[in-house]
């Protein structure tokens, strides 16, 4: 969900309504803004935000301070209700929040036996009731009533908070969810991550765990819930406005998946120098001698980036010879793991935000790991929880469906699966010239297969009525099936699942029939001749077969129903290459299907919830 708060001499509506529209993109049900004129005015909806809009359109929506919310439901149903902002009981002070309070069943049984009565299922509710509480029996002001708070708050938040007897004032905190303050000429910006507000200032303060802001149109005090002043550190934005607008595209999904060339350039570049067969990792290089020693590796991450660690996993093992174990950060967390101090837990999460992975991050800690990240928002929550890390430089990715990020962080896995083979003695320095000769060139390779779109257009045609698909892979192919089964559901619906070619004899081929699409990775590799014999398991029963091969092949062109080529590459590169006709298949299918490709029903772009 997002948030974004404004103060100054705009019209804040305008603001806020123009920023919730850039933070769409994160996912939500409902929508909701308060202003401050006179009055404290608040107008929400369920739906996107342009039902908001229009339902505010004969209302008062004058006055230039401000906060707006989108919400993506946890606790209770998306509904008008359950929007936000949510009030006080006695209407004076009003709210919104991303995260979870934990303990807010404990707190609402406590605050009901007061006499507060609640209109929402909500924890935030709940929270802004205890806020007043809190100020009532304090006659404290907000500011100090929000920190009291938050002392008793179990859980993670970001929060903005108003009253209509301080009504020149908003206070911001968090607590495990991001917030970004942008410092403008006399006006305040807030919001849950820098694209609302880059089109108005690039000075920007990223709020720390456990602070909170005191803002006045000309005045910001940050402190922490311990009450200690603190200086803000006032850094600038690195973000353009182009990065967050469609640039021509009909979706921000296609024109992300059209960056790769270029996101992964950019993910390599000053990392590689092929003539040298040297791979440069600043971010991981302090850690050269720990790499010698350790016993293993394990990553942990959630949805697209847990697949990208599985490609890490057969990049590390095979050119570093370390054991890697890829885990669901959220399995790994509720288990009692074994993890020791030799261990090296790489983490990898798009937005560095990811609830499961953050606290998997934690009980790494706890027990003694090294943790490496590999994210892609600068400044985001786990990068500075890691000890080191590796950003994978995609730009801000928009689709909820990743993309680009994930090749990116392919890359990433592949630069670091080199580095360590480097340190380690693992690879011959000649070796290590020709991969990374070949890396260079994978940008150029993947503009080719960016090629055989309308080709995959027609693919999509035949393709967009069923209900069904399997995507098979071996190797380096098997998570890239994976992932090409999770774009298709994410954005199409269609259920699909993925599967590594040699188990189809164990299960799915019981659903093999004339109805059922089988996207099978079957480029020439070590695995080329298996993989053809799960193509004739498929056709001996009628399954429709579209093969990813590479250019210039023949054999399974004979049995297939329709190839899309691919350009040869060394099996470590297959996954950045084979990925890229599985994005476009996918999306062309959404489209035709009529679906939100961009923002997915259910879906959000970041999970900041367990
Ligand atoms: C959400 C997104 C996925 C993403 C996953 C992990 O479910 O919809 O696209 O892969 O979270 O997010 P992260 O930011 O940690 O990579």
């Amino acid at each position: 969900c997002g948030i974004v708060g404004y103060i100054g001499h705009r019209n804040a509506w305008d603001v806020i309504i123009k920023g919730l529209h850039r933070l769409e993109y994160r996912g939500y049900d409902s929508a909701g803004v308060a202003l401050m004129n006179h009055d404290l005015k608040i107008y929400k909806k369920t739906g996107k935000v342009s039902e908001l809009e229009g339902f505010a359109k004969d209302k008062d929506v004058s006055g230039a301070i401000g906060m707006g919310h989108t919400r993506w439901a946890t606790h209770g149903i998306p509904s008008d209700y359950n929007s936000h902002p949510h009030t006080s009981g006695d209407g004076r002070l009003s709210i919104i929040h991303n995260g979870i309070i934990e303990n807010y069943a404990v707190l609402k049984e406590a605050l009901k036996q007061k006499g507060h009565v609640f209109e929402s299922d909500t924890d935030t509710e709940v929270l802004v009731h205890f806020i007043e509480e809190i100020q009532k029996a304090n006659k404290i002001d907000l500011c100090e009533a929000v920190r009291v708070a938050l002392h008793e708050v179990v859980g993670a938040y970001a929060i903005v908070v108003m009253s209509k007897d301080e009504p020149d004032v908003l206070i911001a905190a968090r607590k495990g969810s991001p917030m970004v303050i942008g410092v403008g000429q006399d006006e305040y910006f807030i919001a849950s991550d820098a694209s609302p507000i880059v089109e108005y200032t690039k000075n920007v303060i990223y709020l720390k765990d456990s602070q909170i802001a005191y803002i006045k149109r000309d005045e910001l005090v940050i402190k922490g819930i311990d009450n200690r002043v603190v200086s803000p550190y006032i850094q600038e934005l690195a973000l353009e406005l182009e990065m967050l607008e469609k640039g021509g595209y009909d979706h921000f999904m296609l024109k992300e998946i059209y960056e790769q060339p270029r996101s992964i350039r950019d993910c390599m570049r000053g990392r590689i120098y092929p003539n040298e067969g040297k791979v440069q990792l600043g971010g991981i290089k302090d850690y050269a001698d720990k790499l010698k020693n350790i016993d293993r590796i394990i990553i942990v991450a959630c949805g697209t980036s847990w697949h990208a660690g599985l490609v890490g996993e057969y990049l590390i093992e095979e050119y570093a010879r370390i054991p890697v174990e890829v885990e669901y950060a959220s399995e790994f967390r509720y288990r009692n793991p074994i993890i020791s101090e030799k261990d090296i837990v790489i983490a990898i999460s798009q937005s560095g935000e990811t609830a499961d992975t953050m606290a998997a991050i934690e009980l790494a800690k706890e027990r003694g790991a090294t943790i490496f990240g590999i994210c892609n928002v600068a400044g985001s929550s786990i990068p500075r929880i890691s000890d080191a890390g590796v950003y994978t430089h995609a730009g801000p990715e928009i689709g909820v469906a990743s993309t680009k990020a994930f090749t990116a962080q392919v890359t990433v896995l592949t630069l670091m699966a080199f580095f360590m083979a480097q340190q380690r003695g693992t690879i011959k320095e000649s070796a290590l010239v020709s991969l990374l000769t070949e890396l260079d060139s994978i940008p150029d390779l993947v503009d080719k297969c960016l090629k055989a779109d309308n080709h995959i257009i027609e693919i999509a045609t035949a393709l967009k009525d069923s209900s069904n698909c399997l995507f098979l892979g071996r190797g380096s192919g098997f998570p890239v099936a994976l992932e090409g089964a999770l774009k298709l559901k994410e954005i199409s619906y269609i259920h699909a699942e993925g599967y590594p070619a040699a188990e189809m004899k164990h299960g799915p081929i019981a659903l093999i029939d004339a109805e059922m699409p089988v996207i099978v990775i079957a480029t020439r590799n070590s695995s080329y001749e298996k993989v053809i014999s799960n193509i004739q398991e498929v056709k001996a029963r009628k399954g429709i077969v579209i093969a990813i091969v590479t250019e210039g092949d023949k054999e399974v062109r004979k049995m297939a129903d329709y190839v899309i080529e691919i350009p040869d590459a060394n099996e470590a590169f297959l996954p950045l290459l084979a990925t890229i006709p599985l994005q476009l298949l996918s999306y062309h299918i959404a489209v035709m299907r009529g679906c939100n490709v961009d923002q997915p029903r259910n879906l959000a772009k970041s999970v900041t919830v367990e």
